[in-house]
């Protein structure tokens, strides 16, 4: 039985882990490529349902890709869309909006 218990404890540890290891990676994407012209992720996060990030960051974030390469106003950030890491990292970043969408029940710290 305590080996039972202690396999169970180790899996929901890790699999926590592993959860927040991709919420931050995602977290860490934005920072460093998103802030610049969106200010606060949280917020943008909490723009939208969980549902309508998984809408816009299905097959690897096209539709977030297309967005920004067809406004001008989004140039800058066309060498990252176009590239492959951001293909890769798409997923992490879809998790870490869907990690803060407004109806995750995951406030984000009032500062
Ligand atoms: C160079 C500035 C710039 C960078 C960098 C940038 N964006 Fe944007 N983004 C824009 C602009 C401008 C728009 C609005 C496009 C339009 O509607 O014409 C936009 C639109 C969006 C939207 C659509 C909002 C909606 O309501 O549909 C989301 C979501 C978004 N960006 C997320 C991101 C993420 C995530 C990153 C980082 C991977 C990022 N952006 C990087 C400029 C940028």
């Amino acid at each position: 039985m305590r080996t039972l218990y202690t396999t169970v404890a180790i899996t929901l540890i890790t699999g926590s882990t592993f959860l927040n290891a991709a919420t931050y990676k995602g977290q860490k994407i934005y920072i460093d490529l998103c802030k610049g012209c969106h200010g606060g992720g949280q917020e943008l996060a909490a723009s939208k349902k969980q549902r309508g990030w998984e809408k816009l960051m299905e097959n690897k974030g096209g539709k977030l890709a297309d967005i920004h390469l067809t406004s001008k106003k989004a140039s800058a950030s066309w060498e990252y869309f176009k590239d492959r890491s951001y293909t890769k990292e798409a997923k992490h970043i879809e998790d870490f909006l869907v990690e803060y969408a407004s109806d995750s029940g995951n406030v984000p710290a009032c500062n």
